[in-house]
């Protein structure tokens, strides 16, 4: 069985005093939840994130890793800066890394191999924009998508990532892919899965949804079967993310 796992994107937002108070009062809701919480912050709030997250069920995942052990890469994170600050997850190619910075499906599949080599779980994300969900190209690009990230990992290391499907037009707008649609996509994903590494592969990998994730629509996408988890923006900036990790509360 798959354990669901609900991550919180912070993007940018919040600094390190805002976070300190935010978490003093998110930490005691998120107590004995049944599934796997994580949160994202900036990279510079990582430190004082893992303080006050010592002690807590919840774990810490960041937003970006570069390939390189280390060099002039001015700007970029190394997966070993990440993993000695007690970083576990961290999410790669999100689409406003796609869409604003330049990231493509070949640095997705460079990171995502460095990240999960060095012992970090990739949340690696994939998504269609509008216009070609509108021209009926969504599953085959976002299936294109999911092989070209996890090219040249071995079937087992492919069942341990976590892929998040974020349809972009959902993204901040408000706008939820209905839980049918969400869960088509994620058992497209998984099928990829299934063809490029096996069905073992497939049966483990974790597939979260993203794109305006709330209080509200939180348990009927988790009661999806091939939707295991979410990747929260908006509400994981406030206490509503207990209610979204406490979807079958
Ligand atoms: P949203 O963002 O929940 O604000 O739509 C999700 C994401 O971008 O990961």
């Amino acid at each position: 069985m798959r354990t669901p796992i609900i991550a919180g994107n912070w993007k940018m937002n919040k600094t390190a005093a805002e976070a300190k108070e935010f978490l003093k009062e998110l930490l005691p809701l998120l107590a004995g939840a049944d599934c796997e919480a994580v949160v994202c912050p900036p990279a510079p709030l990582l430190s004082e994130v893992a303080k006050a997250l010592q002690g807590s069920q919840v774990a810490l995942g960041a937003q970006n890793v570069h390939w390189a052990e280390n060099g002039a890469f001015t700007g970029e994170v190394s997966a070993d800066m990440l993993l000695g600050l007690g970083v576990k997850y961290v999410i790669i190619g999100h689409s406003e890394r796609r869409q604003y910075f330049g990231e493509t499906d070949e640095t997705v599949n460079k990171r995502a191999l460095a990240a999960k080599g060095k012992g970090l779980t990739p949340i690696v994300c994939v998504g269609e924009t509008l216009e070609e969900r509108e021209a009926g190209k969504a599953v085959t690009l976002v299936q294109a998508q999911t092989a070209k990230a996890l090219a040249g990992f071995t079937a087992q290391a492919a069942g341990e990532v976590i892929i998040a499907y974020e349809p972009i037009w959902a993204i901040g707008t408000g706008k939820t892919a209905t839980a049918g649609d969400a869960n088509e996509m994620c058992a497209a994903i998984r099928a990829t899965v299934a063809e490029v590494f096996g069905t073992e592969a497939a049966a483990a990998v974790r597939i979260q949804y993203g794109g305006s994730m709330n209080a509200k629509n939180a348990q009927e996408l988790m009661g999806m079967p091939d939707i295991d988890g979410g990747l929260i923006g908006g509400a994981s900036l406030t206490l509503d993310f207990a209610k979204v990790v406490n979807y079958n509360k």
